[in-house]
């Protein structure tokens, strides 16, 4: 006898949320004590005021494990009644076994399955498509998909224009099947262009600067001179998220047919509050429409979307039957969009 594939669920339901920092919070202030820079210049150019740093040995899985308890508590499920959890990082605690796999062992969740994506910042928002696609499908029932990074272990804590940005965190969103078809996610799209790849990347070794990136001197965007640590052309990666965030929040819509009217709140990547304004503006969406929490904890990469989802649930800011826009860009360079339906 063949066997039957399962039933598909009607929809999809966001059925929880969680979210981690560590203890340690950073100021402009403290770093003014690190490096040449000020809370003003900070302040004006990214929106940053504070962001928390991991220490004392703190690793991603930690902070991953700790949003992904409080997001079971919030679904009211327990570690065993997850089937799938996938983690969007690009700060493994190490690069095997993956950090999906240590957060299964450190809930207690063991032998839910695991995996991980790295899609730099876009991570959140390419974790939850693949982990609706998954519910969707009928074969995984409750899958917990986290975005979880720390940066501050891939900084070069003596390059200002990179270090200042970058803040550690975690966050979780337990995905289940619902009765409502109206459910769950109505749009998704992924996109990379690596021949711009060089603008936001981490080299090992000298094989790995291409000739665009000028290892000569330090003044060059793109180069700090270390290897093993982030390396950025902030204007190249400005100008690029700023189009591609307003260019993936129009698709999203044009294929739902919607307006920014029928859009409760959109759940943009935290990079750069001067990026995210110049993308409103030109999207002509109202700014109480943005979620927006960059000035406290700076860009926490994969985290930073799913943090703006866990507050917005959490504040009452959305509800059952909203209309949200998740959209992301990063290192790849890669981006992403999910229209759903709460
Ligand atoms: C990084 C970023 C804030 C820099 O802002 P900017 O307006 O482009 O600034 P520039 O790089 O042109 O630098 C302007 C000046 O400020 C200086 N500067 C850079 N970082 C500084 C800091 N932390 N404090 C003080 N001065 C700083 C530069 O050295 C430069 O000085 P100069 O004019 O004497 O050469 C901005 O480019 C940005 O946000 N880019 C996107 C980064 C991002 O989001 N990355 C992650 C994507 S997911």
């Amino acid at each position: 006898m063949t066997r039957r594939k399962p039933p598909r669920p009607a929809g999809v339901a966001i059925a929880g949320t969680g979210m981690a920092v560590p203890d340690k919070l950073v100021t402009n202030d403290d770093l003014a004590q690190l490096v040449d820079t000020d809370d003003e210049w900070i302040v004006q150019r990214t929106g940053i005021r504070t962001r928390y740093l991991a220490d004392n040995g703190v690793k991603t899985s930690d902070l991953a494990a700790k949003a992904t308890r409080q997001a079971l508590d919030n679904a009211g499920l327990q570690p065993e009644d997850l089937d799938l959890l996938i983690c969007a990082t690009m700060t493994p605690d190490v690069i095997c076994p993956a950090t999906s796999c240590r957060v299964v062992r450190k809930i207690g969740a063991i032998p839910c399955g695991a995996f991980d994506i790295n899609i730099a910042c876009t991570g959140f928002v390419a974790a939850l498509g693949m982990a609706s696609n998954a519910v969707e499908s009928g074969q995984y029932r409750h899958v917990a998909l986290l975005g979880a990074d720390c940066l501050s272990t891939i900084v070069n804590w003596e390059d200002r224009r990179t270090c200042i940005l970058f803040g550690d965190a975690a966050s979780c969103a337990i995905l289940s099947p619902c009765d409502d078809e109206n459910r769950g996610s109505l749009y998704q799209a992924l996109g990379s262009d690596a021949e711009r790849g060089e603008a936001l990347f981490v080299p090992r070794d000298e094989s790995d600067i291409p000739p665009c990136v000028d290892a000569s001197t330090t003044e060059k965007p793109g180069w700090n001179g270390m290897y093993n640590t982030l390396q950025m052309d902030g204007r190249t990666v400005y100008k690029f998220a700023v189009n591609i965030l307003a260019e993936s929040v129009e698709k999203a819509m044009d294929a739902c047919d919607m307006t920014a009217d029928d859009i409760k709140m959109v759940i943009p990547h935290q990079s750069n509050i001067r990026m995210l304004q110049s993308s409103w503006k030109r999207l002509g969406f109202p700014e109480d429409k943005i979620s927006v929490n960059i000035d406290r904890f700076g860009n926490t990469s994969a985290a930073s979307a799913g943090i703006c989802l866990h507050e917005c649930i959490t504040q009452g800011a959305v509800a059952p039957g909203d209309h949200l826009i998740f959209v992301a860009q990063g290192g790849g360079l890669s981006w992403g969009a999910n229209l759903w339906r709460l």
